[in-house]
């Protein structure tokens, strides 16, 4: 069977993903499409012709498209889809600026997807990422566990990269978790981060600890604070390109990811940061693990958060 990923949008973020995905070499075909015509031509063109060199087989093709759906036949029958479609953030603005506008666009990328690849699975990474993932599966209609957002793998990435940095060691031997919301009410889990299998808590102060969590949570605006024009891609990249990789190898790998949560935590019907099983089917399972009555009640306190801005978003 052959086997077929779509990424819409062709920014920094969504090329990346191409790039990655197809280095992978474990596609026959990325599609990349945008609304700015040629563009994901020319960068499929230019992605091509690096086959060669850097060695893989899978195909690139650009689609331009537009929002009533011309092109999007290019992108049929995929199996995996990466909304990255929307704008970024400007310096200032934290991701639920960005909701108005972003619905619009990701709705009706949505719709034209769920005509185009009716059996595909959905990872969306536009912002305001727990609204979007949710706006998409209004918008789709596909069952919950199909569509999946990008946050956590980020969020939990950039933890352990200033944990590591803090610490002097390698990234490799750091383990840290976030959960919750890709925003304000985002939960980093100190009580599930370690190094080298030791506590966090046994190598930093929890003022330490404090400082590294408050930077996670602001990992975001701290590049677009740096970039001026634009957010980050590489390591937002890296995390959904990863989780379209465990959905076509159908791995079961554990992630976090926004997915839908129904019962676990004590919290029901919404979309939320947590641990999930990523297979074929999207998400196999939510894997609930122990986390401190303080996580607990932080993770209920996003989920509230998120859950009435969801409801927001039917509207929209
Ligand atoms: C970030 C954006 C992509 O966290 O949400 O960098």
């Amino acid at each position: 069977m052959s086997k077929k990923v779509t990424v819409v949008g062709a920014g920094f973020y969504g090329s990346t993903t191409a790039l990655r995905l197809a280095e992978y070499d474990i596609f026959d075909e990325v599609v990349l499409t945008d609304i700015v015509e040629g563009k994901p031509e020319g960068l499929a063109l230019d992605m091509n012709q690096s086959r060669s060199i850097e060695g893989f087989e899978t195909k690139i093709i650009g689609a331009t498209t537009t929002a009533e759906g011309a092109g999007y036949e290019k992108t049929a029958n995929s199996d995996v889809v990466v909304i990255t479609a929307g704008l970024p953030r400007k310096p200032g603005m934290s991701r639920m600026d960005l909701i108005g506008v972003n619905a619009g666009i990701v709705r009706g990328v949505a719709e034209n997807i769920a005509k185009h690849s009716p059996n595909a699975v959905i990872i969306v990474v536009s912002n305001p990422l727990d609204e979007m993932t949710a706006l998409a599966q209004i918008a789709t209609n596909f069952p919950k566990h199909r569509v999946m957002g990008q946050a956590g793998m980020l969020d939990t990435a950039r933890f352990t990269n200033f944990v590591a940095e803090k610490l002097g060691v390698p990234v490799a031997s750091v383990k840290t978790l976030t959960l919750g919301s890709h925003g304000d009410t985002m939960v980093p889990v100190p009580s599930r981060c370690t190094v080298n299998g030791a506590p966090l808590s046994e190598k930093l102060s929890q003022g330490e600890i404090d400082e590294l969590v408050d930077r996670t949570r602001n990992g975001g605006a701290e590049v677009v604070a740096l970039l001026k024009t634009g957010s980050a891609y590489y390591a937002p990249s890296a995390a959904a390109a990863r989780m379209a990789k465990a959905v076509i190898e159908d791995s079961g790998a554990v992630m976090p990811v926004c997915a839908w949560v129904d019962g676990e935590y004590g919290i029901s019907g919404v979309y939320l940061g947590v641990e999930a099983e990523i297979g074929k089917t999207g998400i196999r399972k939510v894997v609930e693990s122990k986390l401190t009555d303080s996580e607990v009640a932080s993770l209920k306190e996003a989920a509230e958060a998120v859950r009435a801005k969801q409801a927001d978003v039917q509207t929209l």
